[in-house]
């Protein structure tokens, strides 16, 4: 009977599955009530007394090897189920992510929040769908004003009234009109003129348009503020304020950087220049500030605007304007920036 003992020992042993029912069934047949174990117990009675100890001993040992072989069997099985079953092989090399990338609109819109943002400024965002008032009225440009001309409208259906906003001052009007100085706010986001499409312009395009508003806001302070904001977005703190004229600011300027004239590039992009213009800017119209229910005795402001396309094609050199809204994933992919 030791013989036989030793014989299942080594059967035992040598057993392996992968398959969980063979596993139950080798439990079963060694470990199971009616199993090989439980009758090598029943013979124990009937084994001569002077042997009972070794095979008491040889017993337990088969009994051993039954029940650490089932477990260490069961829980092979746990873990290749882990690793294949729900997260596949877990030793081949991961798949790679495709990073998105972020459209150069965004980026140069998030870099001109940021740098206003760091004096002050907070972001406020309004309709693109604008009425009269809002775009032109309360901005100094009353029905037949010659200057509305300056900005081909889009109306939406035959209401003269609803319009494609076609620049963000209208986001100033409501802001002024909602809120008491002081004010210092951005209002990025997307215009409308009716123009035609060339590598240069759209009929849609961005801005960023600026207001102060407080006690003794001067000339001065919109000075500093556009050189400090030119020397952050570019690195370029040259600037000159050519006069001009916008119908809600007066004196109103607009706003040059110099470039330099370093490159090829630097030559094409400012006619040989050096001077670049990117904004509009001024002093807003005692009138506007009325319009809008701030006292101008008491308050002064200034305003200024600018094109984010415009600035994007500069700061990435890129040619053509039509890019920026082609959707074309082999320009756009090469913007994969983190900002
Ligand atoms: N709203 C003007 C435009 O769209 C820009 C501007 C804003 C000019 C504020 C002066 C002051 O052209």
């Amino acid at each position: 009977m030791i013989d036989q003992l030793k014989q299942h020992i080594s059967e035992v042993e040598k057993f392996s599955s992968d398959n969980l029912e063979a596993i139950e069934a080798f439990r079963i047949q060694y470990l199971g009530k009616k199993g090989i174990l439980n009758h090598f117990f029943a013979e124990f009675k009937n084994v001569p007394n002077d042997q009972k100890k070794e095979f008491g001993q040889v017993v337990n040992q088969l009994k051993n090897a039954a029940t650490d072989k089932v477990n260490s069997l069961k829980e092979l099985l746990e873990n290749s189920v882990l690793e294949t079953g729900i997260y596949g092989d877990l030793t081949r090399p991961g798949e790679p992510i495709e990073l998105g990338a972020r459209h150069p609109i965004s980026i140069v819109k998030n870099q001109i929040i940021d740098i206003f943002s760091r004096i002050g400024f907070n972001v406020s965002e309004g309709p693109e769908i604008e009425d009269d008032w809002h775009n032109f009225t309360a901005l100094n440009l009353p029905e037949y004003h010659p200057a509305r001309d300056m900005q081909d409208t889009f109306f939406v259906q035959t209401n003269p009234d609803i319009l494609l906003r076609t620049h963000t001052s209208s986001v100033q009007v409501r802001y002024m009109e909602n809120n008491k100085p002081p004010i210092r706010t951005i209002s990025p986001g997307r215009v409308y003129r009716n123009e035609a499409i060339s590598a240069r312009s759209h009929c849609f395009f961005h801005q960023v348009e600026g207001l102060y508003i407080d006690k003794n806001v001067s000339f001065a302070d919109l000075k500093q503020t556009l050189q400090f904001f030119t020397t952050e977005l570019f690195g370029k703190s040259k600037i000159r304020l050519r006069p001009s004229y916008f119908p809600f600011t007066e004196p109103s300027a607009e706003v040059d950087v110099y470039w330099g004239l370093e490159t090829e590039t630097d030559y094409k992009m400012t006619k040989g220049t050096g001077w670049l213009e990117i904004m509009g800017c001024g002093m807003v119209d005692p009138n506007v500030l009325k319009n809008c229910g701030i006292d101008p005795n008491e308050y002064s402001g200034f305003a200024f605007g600018m094109g984010i396309d415009r600035i994007a094609l500069l700061l990435h050199q890129i040619s053509d304007i039509r890019l920026l809204s082609e959707n074309d994933i082999r320009f756009l992919e090469q913007f994969k920036s983190s900002f």
